[in-house]
Parts: C-alpha cells; structure tokens; sequence
C-alpha cells in the first residue's frame, strides 16, 4: 500500500514536471513576437501622442522623480523613437503609424548639419534610413547624404578614424559605440560617388579592429589617439564602464552589431571573423546569465546582484539574428538560439512593460551611464528600439 502511495505520488510529481514543461515550450517564437510587437504599437502610439504636446523634442527616458525626459534633436538617441516607429508601420500597414513616424522623423532633419559628435549616424539612420527603406524619397536620400558628408568631416586621415568626442580629458577619444555610425557610411557610399564614404568606413572599422580589441576579443570602451604623433594610441580606459580593463556589456553589443554590418556591405570576412570573435566571447562568458540578458558590465564588481542591462541583450539579439545568417552552421544556431532567449526573456513580465506603464517605453530595465550614476534601471529609446528591430528581423527570418 505504502509503495503505492509512492508510485502515485512521483507519478504526479512526473505529471506536474510534463504539464509546466510543455506549458513553457508551448509559448511559441510566433506568439513572443506578436505579444512583442503588438504592445510596442500600443505603448508607441501612446509615445507618440504625448510627445505631439511636446514640438521639437524626442523621448530619452524616465527621470528618478518618474517624469518623461526628453532630448533635443542633436541628443545621440533622438533617431530611435521614429525608428520604431517605422518598423511598427512595416508591421501593420497602418497610416497613423506612417504619418507619425513621418512627423517625428521631420524633428531629426537638422542633424544633417551637426559636427558636434560622431552620432550622426545613429540619429539619421534610424530615422531617415528606416523612412527611406519603408517609404523611399528624395528629400529622406538627400538627408542621408548630407548627414554622411557631416559625419566623415570627423575623419582624420592620420589617425585613421572619426573621432568620437570633442570633450574629456583624450586628445581624439573613439569609442567603441562609433562602430553602428559606418551604416549610414556604407549606405551613402552604394548612393553617391563619392568614394570617401566607404574608405572612412573601412579604415575607421580595420583601425578599430586593430586597436579597441584585448586577445580574449572583448573591447575597450574608450581609445584616444594622438594626431600630431602619426596617430598613435594614446591611451585605452572606458567612460562608462565598470573599469578601464572590464568588458561593458553594451560596447560588446555595439562592436557584435557594427561588425555583423561591416559584413554584410562589404562581404569582407575579416568583419565576419572579428564578428563570430565578438559573438564567442559573449555566449561563452561564463557570467552571462542562463536567460541571456547580461550584467551591465561583464566585470561588475557585485555578480549575480549586480544590474542587468536590457538594452545590451536588444541590440545583441537583434546583431545575432542577421550574424546566424552568415556564421557556419553550428555557430549561427547557437547564436540564433541566444537571441531567441533574449527576445523571450525581454517579452516576459520581468521586462516587458504593461500597457499604460513605464511613461510608455516598451521595456524596463535599461543601464545608461553607471560611472556618472544616471539612467540606472530604466527604460531607454535604444533598448525599445533594438528589441522591435529584433522581432521583426526573427519575423522576417522565420516568415512568421
Ligand atoms: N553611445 C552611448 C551609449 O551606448 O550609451
């Protein structure tokens, strides 16, 4: 009777183990992305009619009081929110969505004259080059172009790359984050004859290569270089990492993403070499956390207690599901399943944030800047950004 009892009880214990196994395995990729992709139009559109009240201004991030924070178009994250707002138009059709993304890509316009930082990239591709892929024009075309012209006006030939920074104690300070502004280089040199564009590109990329990376291919945040010494590396530290020698988890992101994209222009695999280098060291680090979303900086002093940062894991699942796609076989499964976990740890309750919420952002979570102790765990455009770019490249991918 005893044994029995035994038997029936670890039956249902095995009954149990099935039914939450399957419950878990039955949330399909299918139904993250649509959960995913459906919120983002709800907190989006939300997004965007608060931020009509607001002319001129982008959204950032929420402030310690819980306010809105917003930016001026020249504010490197000012390009996002017209991104997602693009891809939610490539989405769904929808003629509100165009015409919002139209409006808020319009505030972005005068970066195509800005010299102040190397962001130009990221403010007007995301913005104009998403609204010229979705809705192509001539006025978005020449945007792009002036933009570019701007951008390599940061070039130095005796060092080799664009500079970063005009501020902080470097002489040329390039950080690793100036990788993801060659886009819009590689894209203006397919459309104009200009052959600067792709030469700045590749030169700023090989010297990046060569100097930002230590032998276990992890990436210095910061390298400064000196133009009056034949360009020579000054010095090697970080500005927002946890140290000079500590693999911030974002810079690991930016380099994994611009180097996936180095590739796909140019078709030179020495970019998918250094890419697939950049995509080991981050699967295989031993203290990425099993639901992939790393620490905010790989070396932080207080693992596992130290804070995540959603917006590093978005930007990686979105570079590892185009990486997948040209990595040999095993390696490419193995990224795509990452980026798998990444999207549904980054859909879950713990990340994604409920209609209404979060001053409508799309996640929670986000580490700006830990060193200067600003945007700590909060929701930021880029994390938004990345993660819609994600779902619709893994939709796109799989034809979901
Ligand atoms: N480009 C600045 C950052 O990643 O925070």
């Amino acid at each position: 009777m005893k044994s029995n009892f035994r038997l029936a009880f670890c039956f249902s214990i095995l009954v149990l183990f099935l039914l939450s196994f399957s419950a878990s395995a039955a949330v399909s990729m299918k139904s993250v992305i649509d959960i995913g992709l459906k919120r983002a139009i709800i907190q989006y559109t939300a997004m965007a009619n608060v931020m009509d009240t607001i002319p001129g201004k982008l959204p950032k991030t929420i402030l310690p009081n819980g306010t809105l924070q917003v930016s001026k178009p020249t504010w490197w994250t000012s390009g996002f929110m017209p991104g997602v707002l693009w891809y939610l138009y490539d989405y769904s059709g929808d003629k509100q969505l165009l015409i919002q993304a139209q409006n808020f890509t319009d505030r972005v316009e005068c970066v195509k004259d800005y010299t102040g930082d190397h962001d130009i990239g990221f403010m007007l591709y995301c913005s104009f080059g998403n609204g010229n892929k979705f809705k192509p024009s001539q006025h978005y075309k020449d945007v792009l172009l002036k933009g570019s012209e701007s951008l390599i006006s940061r070039y130095k030939e005796s060092v080799g790359c664009i500079q970063s920074w005009d501020f902080g104690p470097w002489k040329y300070p390039v950080i690793i984050d100036n990788m993801m502004n060659l886009e819009l280089l590689f894209w203006a040199s397919k459309h104009s004859d200009n052959p600067q564009f792709a030469k700045v590109a590749n030169s700023h990329a090989l010297k990046t290569m060569q100097n930002h990376f230590r032998p276990d291919f992890s990436s210095y945040h910061v390298v400064s270089y000196d133009p009056a010494n034949g360009g020579k590396v000054e010095r090697k530290s970080t500005a927002q990492g946890y140290s000079d020698s500590s693999a911030w988890a974002r810079g690991q992101a930016w380099g994994l993403y611009g180097y996936t994209f180095c590739y796909r222009e140019t078709k030179n695999p020495v970019y998918l070499q250094q890419a697939i280098n950049i995509a080991e060291f981050i699967v295989n680090h031993p203290r990425l956390p099993k639901d992939k979303i790393p620490y905010w900086d790989f070396d932080a002093p207080n693992i596992p207690y130290a804070l995540r940062d959603a917006s590093a894991a978005a930007i990686m699942a979105s570079a590892f599901i185009e990486l997948s796609q040209y990595a040999p076989k095993s390696k490419g499964e193995k990224y795509l399943s990452v980026a798998e976990t990444q999207l549904r740890t980054l859909t879950s309750d713990e990340y994604l944030a409920q209609p209404g919420t979060n001053q409508n952002f799309l996640l929670m979570h986000s580490l700006g800047h830990m060193p200067e102790k600003k945007e700590i765990d909060v929701p930021l455009t880029y994390a938004d950004y990345y993660y819609v770019e994600a779902l619709m490249r893994y939709r796109n991918l799989k034809k979901l």
